[in-house]
C-alpha cells in the first residue's frame, strides 16, 4: 500500500497557514501535517487548538531562518511536500521595519529550499502574492495581472516576496528543485490578524471605535475567501506542473471604502465612525488577477461568493470574540497607537 504523504506547512499558526492546516486535516485525513512556525506577533497557537488534538498533526516552534533547526525537522519528519506560508505579511510594518521582511521572506525561504534539496522532496510550494506585480491603474479596468505580467514590487513587503518568488524559480532552473509558485490576491476569512483591513474594521466596529481608511479609500483589492485559496494550493501541489507559476484570484474587486461601509451596514454601525487618515506611502492603487491559467489547467474556480464569504467572516468574528480580543489587548495595542494615533 502507498504510504500516506507528510506535508510540512510553515507559518501554520498564521491566517492562511492555519486555514490550510484545517483544510488538509478535513480533506486528506490520512496525511500527516507537520507545522513549523516561530510564533511571531502574527502567529497564535490557540488558532491550532483543535489541530493539536489530531494524532496526524505535529507542531514545531522553529524559525525558518534557523537552518540547523529546520534540517533537524526534515531529518525527523522526512516531508514529501513543503508549503511555505511563513512570512512577515503586513505592508505597513514593512514600511516601518523592512529588515525582518528580508530575513524571513527571502533568507528563510532559501533555508527551506536548501533543506528540500538536501533531504529531497516531491514538491516545494512557495506561497507568493499578486503584490509582486505592483499595481494597475484605476482607469484601466480592462487590465489584469497574468503570470506574464512583469514583476514590479512597490513595498518592502512585496519586494521581499518577489525576491523569494524569483529565488524559488531559480532553484527550479538551477538545481531542478520541484518548485511551484502561487500568486494570490487578498484573502479574507477566519483567523485573519486584526491589523489587516477587514478584521480591523470588524473589530473596531464591534468596539465602536473609529474606522481608519487610508486616503480616499478608492484603492481596489481583489478579495478571495481563504478556503478557496487553500483549495487552489492543494490542487497546485498535487496536480500543478513543476516550475510553473499560478495566479489565484476570483474577479472580486472592491474599493476599500465600499468594504468598510458594507461591514458597517452588516453590523448596524454608522458611517460617522469612518476616518479618512493619511495615505500609505507608495500605496498600490488596484490589484486584479486573471485566473485563467489555474482554471484551464487545474479546473479551479472560487466557490465562495463575496456576499457569503463576508457574512461568514463577520459571523466568525462575532462568535470568536475572545480570539481577537486577546490579540488586540496585548502588544498589538502599542502597534495600533504608533500607526494610527497621529495619522
Ligand atoms: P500571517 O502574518 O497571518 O501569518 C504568518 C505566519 O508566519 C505567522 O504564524 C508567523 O508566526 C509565521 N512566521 C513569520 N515569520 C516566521 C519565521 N521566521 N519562521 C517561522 N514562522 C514565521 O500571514 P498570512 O496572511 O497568513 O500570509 C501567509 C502567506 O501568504 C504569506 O507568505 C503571505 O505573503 C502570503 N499571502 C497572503 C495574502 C493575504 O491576503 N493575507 C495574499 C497572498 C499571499
Ligand atoms: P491590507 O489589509 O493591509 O492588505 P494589503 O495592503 O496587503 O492589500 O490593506 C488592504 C487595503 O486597505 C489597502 O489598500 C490599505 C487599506 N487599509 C486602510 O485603508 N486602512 C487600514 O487601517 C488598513 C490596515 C488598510
Amino acid at each position: 500500500m502507498k504510504k500516506s504523504k507528510t506535508i510540512l506547512v510553515t507559518g501554520g499558526a498564521g491566517f492562511i497557514g492555519s486555514n490550510f492546516v484545517y483544510y488538509l486535516l478535513k480533506t486528506h485525513p490520512e496525511e500527516k501535517i507537520v507545522c513549523v512556525d516561530c510564533l511571531t506577533y502574527a502567529g497564535n497557537l490557540s488558532t491550532l487548538k483543535e489541530a493539536l488534538q489530531n494524532k496526524n498533526f505535529v507542531f514545531y516552534k522553529t524559525n525558518i531562518c534557523n537552518r540547523k533547526g529546520i534540517y533537524e525537522i526534515f531529518e525527523a519528519e522526512k516531508p514529501d511536500i513543503v508549503v511555505n506560508f511563513a512570512a512577515e505579511s503586513h505592508v505597513d510594518r514593512s514600511i516601518e521595519t523592512p529588515e525582518i521582511f528580508l530575513q524571513t521572506n527571502v533568507l528563510g525561504t532559501q533555508v527551506m529550499m536548501d533543506a528540500c534539496r538536501t533531504y529531497g522532496v516531491e514538491r516545494f510550494h512557495q506561497v507568493s502574492t499578486d503584490e509582486v506585480y505592483g499595481d494597475l491603474p484605476l482607469d484601466r479596468p480592462d487590465l489584469f495581472f497574468t503570470e506574464e505580467t512583469p514583476i514590479r514590487a512597490s513595498s518592502p513587503y512585496s519586494a521581499s516576496k518577489a525576491s523569494a518568488d524569483l529565488l524559488a524559480q531559480a532553484y527550479y532552473r538551477t538545481y531542478n528543485l520541484p518548485v511551484t509558485v502561487s500568486r494570490c490576491s487578498n484573502n479574507y476569512g477566519p483567523y485573519h490578524f486584526p491589523e489587516k483591513l477587514i478584521p480591523l474594521t470588524i473589530a473596531n466596529c464591534l468596539n465602536d471605535r473609529p474606522l481608519p481608511v487610508y486616503g480616499e479609500g478608492k484603492n481596489v483589492r481583489d478579495w478571495l475567501y481563504v478556503e478557496d485559496h487553500c483549495r487552489a494550493i492543494d490542487l497546485i501541489i498535487r496536480k500543478g506542473r513543476v516550475g510553473e507559476v499560478y495566479n489565484v484570484g476570483g474577479h472580486n474587486e472592491m474599493r476599500n471604502i465600499d468594504i468598510v461601509k458594507l461591514i458597517c451596514d452588516y453590523l448596524g454601525k454608522p458611517y460617522s465612525l469612518i476616518r479618512h487618515v493619511a495615505d500609505r506611502k507608495g500605496h498600490d492603487m488596484r490589484y486584479a488577477i486573471d485566473p485563467a491559467k489555474i482554471h484551464n489547467e487545474l479546473g479551479w474556480l472560487p466557490e465562495t461568493k463575496f456576499a457569503d464569504g463576508i457574512r461568514k467572516t463577520i459571523e466568525w468574528y462575532l462568535t470568536n470574540r475572545e480570539w481577537w480580543e486577546t490579540i488586540i489587548s496585548g502588544e498589538y495595542r502599542d502597534y495600533y497607537e504608533k500607526m494610527y494615533k497621529n495619522r
